[in-house]
């Protein structure tokens, strides 16, 4: 989503906050815009589009400064626009300031400032009123104003203010948005987003909710509410700038495809030891804790909730709990069955979105304990849970997920078989056979990779096809779920997925020639059923496409065609049949010409609702 920079220091602040910001256009955006504070004036440009224009519009040399603020925008209220634009200014042009996040209450706040104060609004947005209500407060001390204002705004926000007045500092403000800070050699650094900062420092401040942050050209200070100064310690991190590059692909969704197989070792490697057994104590649950729990919830949102409902079953199987999988969006507002006795398990890539972590904070509230599988080291939803599995997929930079998929599904697993253990309802055989199965997964996930040439000769035979359904049974249905999201985010073609069982109930009635049907054909349980399916399919002239095991005739007999990926148990084929999902969308947006790492409309990460 949106992004924001700050920097102080000696050096140009306009070339600072341009490389910060172009860091961050993975996230996606459409437009920017940059505030400076220099020689007691603050100097504003905004352009809607891409950083490429808002550049051309400051390259003169006195367009700079040694202190200022950038934003990136994703438009949420009023359109792409140079209005709507962040930085906005106080009517007096002295402030200004970028918000991440969503202020609920604006319409209010703008009637009370037009009313009482007389204020014209420059644009549509939320963020505005922000700038005005600083620039009502201010009385000469730019932290008293921000927080002034802050307590009148209900939302999730991170805000970066400076002030033409006090030309040496940045003062920052966050509630449920991420905000992090830093010092280099160049001077202060303040972003909404750790990469941003990565080229300049790997010691990071992570500020916490409510936190005031002052940025300075040498001190990054914190303070509380009450403007108590907070002692934090930096948080290292480990990723290599480079890491967050394409490394030599075309796109980063290719790249990350590529890196699945790494991901998954690398998140079996942290939860193992050498000799296949389960390392998950720091996970804390005790076996009467767990024999407590009599319901758990996975909450997530998009491809997160399609991992929950690959893991449902598993978790089911091995840990013999009844498991509900739910959307974010729909389990904070639907009043759900909650007690202490719910193990409620959020499953987050970025650790951002907005719904997860007040779908987390509802079930907090009602007494749950909070399990969260994460990627991102040191996100919101990690630091608002009891225990955190974090997953090792490293930088997710594509918009479509990939790599944080498989690797959520393998946490699944573990986490499943952990429970089993301490719960005494999983033997040791069982247990070591499904670790044995898992550890094969970055070996069979790498040979589908290496299929590469026949899944583009798939992609070139279908990638005009303007109707492409998949259909599964049992943990297929989350795998077809997941391929049809891939599809049509990145290629935008029209897709949906379905239950095989479901057809007939309706669905049959759009079955034409001209419709591409994918049956998943995975689950060695529902073989028989499923190859019915496929018959029913081809009685109605679809043409379908069969994504089965090696070997299987009878179902590259039933079907026009088939895509064999390398034979593995049950359990391991959702982590293993995706990846030819993954790269055959990938494939045919390519062919198709699609913007594959930024689809239009979307962003990285979630932060608003
Ligand atoms: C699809 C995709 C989204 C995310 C969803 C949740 O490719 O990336 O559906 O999975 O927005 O995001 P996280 O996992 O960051 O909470």
């Amino acid at each position: 989503m949106c992004g924001i920079v700050g920097y102080a220091g000696a050096g140009s602040a306009k070339a600072m906050i341009l490389s910060g910001l172009r860091s961050l256009e993975y996230r996606g955006y459409d437009s920017a815009g940059i505030a400076l504070v220099r020689k007691g004036k603050l100097l504003v440009r905004k352009e809607s589009g891409k950083l490429d224009a808002l550049e051309s519009k400051v390259g003169a040399a006195d367009f700079d400064a040694q202190l200022g603020i950038g934003h990136t925008r994703w438009a949420t209220h009023g359109a792409p626009t140079r209005e709507n634009a962040h930085p906005h200014t106080s009517v007096d042009g002295r402030i200004a300031i970028v918000h991440n996040g969503i202020i609920e209450n604006f319409m209010q706040l703008k009637q009370e400032l037009i009313t009482k104060h007389g204020i014209r609004f420059q644009s549509e947005t939320d963020s505005e009123v922000i700038a005005h209500l600083i620039g009502v407060h201010y009385r000469g001390d730019l932290v008293g104003a921000l927080r002034a204002a802050a307590k009148r705004m209900h939302g999730a926000y991170a805000v970066a203010v400076v002030c033409a007045d006090e030309p040496d500092q940045i003062v920052a403000i966050r509630k449920d948005a991420p905000l992090v800070a830093g010092i280099c050699e160049e001077g202060g650094l303040l972003a909404s987003d750790i990469p941003a900062l990565l080229k300049y420092t790997r010691d990071v401040y992570l500020i916490e909710n409510d936190e005031i942050v002052i940025v300075t050209k040498g001190a990054v200070q914190i303070f509380d509410e009450e403007m108590t100064r907070m002692n934090r310690t930096k948080t290292h991190i480990d990723w290599d700038a480079q890491a967050a590059e394409k490394g030599g692909y075309e796109h980063f969704m290719i790249k990350e495809i590529n890196e699945e197989p790494m991901g998954v070792r690398e998140t079996l490697r942290h939860r193992l030891d050498a000799n296949g057994e389960l390392l998950l104590d720091d996970l804390e649950f005790t076996k009467e804790e767990l024999d407590a729990i009599d319901r758990i919830y996975i909450v997530a949102c998009g491809t997160a909730s399609h991992a929950g409902l690959v893991g449902k079953p598993v978790i089911e199987k091995y840990a013999r709990i009844p498991v509900e999988v739910d959307l974010s969006s729909e389990f904070r507002y639907r009043n759900p069955i909650v007690t202490e006795r719910t193990l409620v398990i959020c499953i987050s890539q970025s650790g951002e979105t907005s719904d997860t972590l007040e779908a987390l904070r509802e079930a907090k509230r009602r007494g749950a304990k909070i399990l969260s599988i994460v990627n991102v080291v040191g996100s919101s939803v990690a630091r608002a849970s009891d225990h955190v599995f974090y997953t090792w997929a490293g930088p997710e930079i594509a918009v479509a997920s990939t790599k944080a998929y498989t690797t959520q599904i393998v946490s699944l697993y573990l986490i499943a078989l952990h429970m089993g253990r301490l719960r005494g309802t999983v033997k040791e055989a069982e247990s070591k056979k499904l670790v044995g199965e898992l550890l094969e997964a970055p070996d069979l996930i790498a040979k589908v990779i290496k299929d590469e040439k026949r899944i583009m000769e798939l992609a070139k035979a279908h990638y005009k096809k303007e109707k492409i359904f998949f259909v599964g049974r049992g943990s297929d249905v989350a795998t077809a779920q997941e391929a049809s999201l891939k599809l049509k985010e990145i290629t935008y073609i029209n897709s949906f997925a379905i239950a095989a069982g479901e057809l007939k109930h309706g669905t049959i009635a759009l079955i034409t020639r001209d419709v591409l049907f994918f049956a998943v054909a995975t689950q060695n349980y529902l073989y028989e059923k499923m190859l019915s399916n496929i018959e029913e399919m081809k009685a109605r002239q679809a043409q379908v496409v069969a994504v089965a095991k090696k070997g299987d005739k009878r179902i590259s007999q039933a079907a026009d065609d088939t895509f064999f990926f390398p034979d593995c148990s049950d359990e391991v084929a959702p982590i293993v049949a995706i990846i030819f999902f993954q790269m055959f969308a990938y494939h045919v947006a390519k062919l198709r010409g699609r913007n594959i790492d930024q689809p239009r409309n979307l962003a990285k990460s979630v932060t608003v609702e």
